[in-house]
């Protein structure tokens, strides 16, 4: 299993382009109802987007990219927007799943698939396996995902194979348990639609993530607003904890730090 570098435990590298980039893709209802149409045509009209942001993604060289399509609350929507969504998920791992396979492009669902149907079900474990050996970006899809789901699910799957921690565990033995736990961390979260808030994505994950949020509604942003989004990235200072001084003088060599190394 890959080791990853815990933003708690350890001063993560920092590259220029950020390695991971987490997205919720929010205004969608909105930028239909903008042009009179049904909130089910912007979900139609943001998958353009999702194209464009890969192979935006995939030429500047970032090597994960996660997208929020569905939370574990959005089940509180009316029935019929719902299952637009299911169909439309769907239809894209059936029209799609064949295109990022000849980009070398891994993809990869998280959240609860209890809800989902055995079709559906079907159509992602395919995905997954296909892809798996891929070595160009790794897509990820947080689909029935919530960040309190994730972290619920990791404990319980922790005390089942290890009843022996008992309650003295550590953060790295939670770790390899939750739903990311190939991927390193988000360096850079992007929100679309003008909300400022993180609607139970992935809360662990994100702990040291520098938050973008554009008003740009999901179905308008594009490889443009995305350029932006990395360059106000770039502008940032990551301190991790420390002091703008330790961070210049090349703290990342002297921070003492813990190995995180699990197997
Ligand atoms: C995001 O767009 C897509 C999903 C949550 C599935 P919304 O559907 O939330 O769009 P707004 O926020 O109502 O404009
Ligand atoms: C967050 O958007 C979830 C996704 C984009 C999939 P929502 O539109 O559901 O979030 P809230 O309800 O405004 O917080
Ligand atoms: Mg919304």
């Amino acid at each position: 299993m890959a080791l990853f570098q815990s933003s708690t435990r350890i001063i993560p590298d920092v590259a220029n382009v950020p390695r991971h980039i987490a997205i919720i893709m929010d205004g969608n209802g909105r930028w239909a109802k903008k042009r009179f149409l049904p909130r089910v045509a912007g979900h139609q009209r943001g998958v353009e987007t999702v194209r464009e942001v890969v192979r935006a993604c995939h030429e500047m060289g970032v090597e994960y990219l996660t997208l929020f399509a569905f939370s574990s609350e959005n089940w509180r929507r009316p029935a019929d927007e719902v299952s637009f969504l299911m169909q439309l998920f769907l239809k894209m791992l059936e029209r799609e799943v064949s295109k990022l396979h000849n980009n070398n492009i891994r993809l990869k669902i998280i959240g609860d698939r209890s809800r989902f149907d055995d079709t559906l079900n079907r159509y992602i474990e395919d995905a997954e396996a296909l892809t798996a050996n891929n070595t160009n970006l790794t897509l990820t899809v947080a689909a029935n995902y919530g960040g309190r789901w994730d972290i619920m699910q990791a404990m319980r799957a922790m005390v089942r194979d290890r009843p022996e921690l008992a309650g003295a565990f550590e953060e790295a033995d939670l770790a390899p348990y939750l739903s990311m736990s190939y991927a390193p961390e988000p360096d850079l979260f992007i929100r679309t639609g003008g909300e400022q808030r993180i609607s139970n994505f992935l809360l662990w994950q994100l702990a040291y993530a520098e938050l973008y949020f554009t008003d740009t509604l999901w179905p308008a942003f594009d490889a443009d607003a995305l350029r932006a989004a990395i360059a106000s990235y770039q502008a940032r200072e990551r301190r991790f904890g420390r002091t703008s001084e330790q961070v210049q003088a090349g703290g990342q060599a002297q921070a003492a730090s813990q190995d995180e190394r699990h197997a």
